[in-house]
């Protein structure tokens, strides 16, 4: 039995989870219970959560395998942790982007974790968008048109490039690869709830397999717009202590860049993932 409450937050995806403390040994049945709602709800939300480094790994270890960021270096004792930091005088934000965290890599991550330890007074919400509703929306005729797609993803995009430089100048990764790229499915089967969900992000989505870029970017730039429908969205609003928890196979997220002079502090770990499957 657990007594955790689950409040959806808007009719297109997020729940806010209370009657929890995730810093205590949490019991089988109360992590069912979360995992429950995070499939369904597709990113879920906890305030006031007093988590140090090594309790927010051991709550990460709960729901999957903590893995690195390939490209920005992890907290001196917890590798796996990293700082999604901006300071008062950087003009660019980490993530400010819509994006499925890090597609370019052959097998994505499951899930990402943040909790904030310092917020701006006002601005630096993150937005979320849930990519069945994006792909349910579509018509049978373009759904069976992208049923049948791949995508290819690179991480050296421009736009999503800029977003992690300032990070790479203090905290780089040596080892680091110049470039990530990988192929999916356009159409994601989500491996544990069987439905389909749109997989192209217009941070890493460069063509269609088989195609241009100049050939694939009318149709992937309408799905850009289209996945981030409002409808499709929430927005959250960070606390010291508010944690977010994700699921990459079907939702997107974009931190809002309105807080220029003040300066923003999460945690993120991320959650190792499988190969995307296509329908
Ligand atoms: C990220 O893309 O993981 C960062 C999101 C945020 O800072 O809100």
């Amino acid at each position: 039995m657990t007594s955790i409450s689950v409040q959806p937050v808007t009719g297109a995806l997020g729940a806010e989870i209370s009657g929890v403390d995730l810093a205590k040994d949490l019991s089988d049945d109360t992590v069912a219970a979360i995992r429950r709602a995070w499939l369904q709800h597709l990113v879920i939300f906890f305030r006031d959560q007093d988590l140090s480094p090594a309790e927010f790994l051991a709550f990460a270890r709960r729901f999957g395998e903590p893995i690195e960021y390939p490209f920005v270096k992890g907290l001196d004792e917890f590798p796996e942790i990293i700082p999604v930091l901006k300071l008062e005088h950087e003009r660019v934000n980490f993530g400010g982007i819509w994006h499925s965290d890090t597609a370019y890599l052959d097998v994505p991550p499951m899930a990402s974790m943040l909790v904030a330890r310092e917020v701006p007074v006002a601005g630096g919400d993150t937005l979320f968008a849930n990519m069945y509703l994006a792909y349910e929306w579509l018509s049978a005729g373009m759904k069976r048109v992208l049923d049948g797609l791949v995508a290819v993803n690179s991480s050296s995009n421009a736009d999503v490039s800029r977003t992690r430089e300032d990070r790479m100048k203090d905290s780089g990764r040596t080892g680091a690869r110049e470039e990530y790229v990988a192929a999916h499915p356009v159409v994601r089967v989500h491996p544990e709830t069987g439905r389909r969900a749109l997989y192209v992000n217009v941070a890493h989505t460069v063509r269609f397999e088989g195609m241009t870029q100049e050939e694939s970017a009318p149709l992937l730039e309408y799905l850009y717009r289209h996945q981030v429908r409002p409808e499709f969205t929430c927005r959250f609003r960070w606390r010291p202590g508010s944690l977010a928890f994700w699921d990459n196979r079907c939702a997107q997220h974009n931190a809002i860049n309105d807080y220029q002079g003040h300066r923003r502090l999460l945690h993120r770990i991320t959650l190792a993932g499988d190969t995307p499957k296509g329908p």
